[in-house]
């Protein structure tokens, strides 16, 4: 019984920054410290499904100290970037597979499925308002944060019956200090993201919360990211805290983990079929720990890099552990992964062709 498509009322923020204040953060953004003058709001009721969708000032939300998200994490998220090109059009990149998987974390969270065309709108909707929050600087662009929480006030565990969806936004330089620069990675031995059966392949807050003890562990030895193994065998690699893996062996091939634990990066797909448009292999299977230390050693693998949507494509330096260390070779200005990052950057901010049809006009 949800509306569909769902019609957006619109109230105007009556405290917006004016133009001299957004201006001095748009000049320096950083990453998810400000945020726009308005969000969007739906609601998701068992009996009524999606309705009341609304764009308002950004603000607190009020809910019932018993609501469910609070006791037990029913919640999801997205991360996804607008950009403005040099004509100021603002587009979005393949926003239908961000919705698609926002769906795929609702099926398991258990929380209501958002139509992809919803999600979409919603993002067209809170852009088309808060349009001069879209940077223009180099590399900087608008981070979009959709996100969905159980909101009934009952402490049984189960399902919640009612439901929030809502969109922010924030202005977004580079994710690292150090921009592209090559990164330190920690190993997490004693630690696991996700589990078997458990929720690694959803975007759900609940992941995050787990690596945030090894992250620290990472930033308390030089490292800015953490890179978990599987939580079976703990001799495959899965990802870092926030982004995936991919290795690049001397013949070109390009080689990233397969795991039903993992998130399922958007930037990692990208990537690859650029790989691929350029003639590259490329191989979705398990990799261990093992086979990065050797290739490496032999010369086999001679790139290694990070990718995701907040950090785009960053080169992995090394990688650390306890009495462990695995240098990559550097990569140079004409290394395949700052090549590769450099088309899918110029295809998001309109510099050269868009040939998947992979940008929407927002
Ligand atoms: N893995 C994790 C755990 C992430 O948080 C992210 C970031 O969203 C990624 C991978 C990369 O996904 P995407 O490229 O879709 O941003
Ligand atoms: C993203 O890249 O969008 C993420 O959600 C990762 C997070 C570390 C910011």
């Amino acid at each position: 019984n949800d509306t569909f498509p769902l019609h957006f009322d619109f109230t105007p923020s009556a405290a917006a920054r004016a133009d001299a204040e957004r201006e001095a953060v748009l000049a320096d953004p950083g990453f998810g410290r400000h945020f726009t003058d308005h969000m969007v709001s739906i609601e998701w009721t068992t009996e009524e499904g999606w309705h009341d969708a609304k764009v308002v000032p950004y603000g607190p939300l009020v809910l019932d100290p018993a609501a469910s998200v609070f006791h037990y994490a029913q919640e999801i998220f997205e991360g996804i970037k607008a950009y403005r090109h040099a004509d100021s059009s603002i587009w979005t990149f393949r926003a239908d597979a961000n919705g698609r998987r926002l769906q795929r974390s609702a099926a398991r969270l258990a929380l209501p499925e958002l139509s992809v065309d919803d999600f979409v709108e919603s993002l067209k909707q809170l852009v088309s308002v808060d349009r001069d929050w879209v940077p223009s600087a180099p590399e900087t662009s608008l981070y979009l944060r959709p996100f969905m929480i159980a909101t009934e006030s009952f402490l049984g565990v189960r399902a919640a019956h009612r439901v929030g969806y809502y969109v922010i936004a924030s202005p977004a330089g580079a994710y690292f200090p150090g921009g592209v620069e090559p990164v330190s990675i920690w190993l997490s031995t004693q630690y696991s993201r996700a589990g078997k059966g458990g929720t690694g392949a959803a975007k759900t807050g609940g992941n995050y919360a787990a690596s945030l003890l090894p992250q620290e562990e990472a930033y308390a030895n030089g490292c800015s990211q953490v890179l978990f193994l599987d939580s079976v065998d703990t001799t495959y690699i899965e990802e870092l805290g926030g982004m995936n893996v991919v290795f690049v062996k001397r013949d070109g091939t390009l080689v990233t983990p397969a795991s039903d634990s993992i998130l399922e990066g958007i930037t990692r797909d990208s990537i690859l079929q650029l790989a691929e448009d350029r003639g590259h292999r490329v191989e979705r299977r398990r990799v261990s720990l093992e086979e990065w230390r050797e290739g490496v050693a032999s010369g086999e693998i001679v790139e290694v890099f990070a990718c995701g949507t907040a950090a785009v494509v960053v080169p992995i330096a090394e990688l650390k552990g306890d009495g462990l260390s695995i240098v990559s070779p550097v990569a140079g200005p004409d290394s395949l992964t700052l090549s590769l990052r450099a088309e899918l950057t110029d295809i998001q901010y309109g510099r050269r062709p868009d040939p998947h049809g992979w940008l929407t006009r927002l």
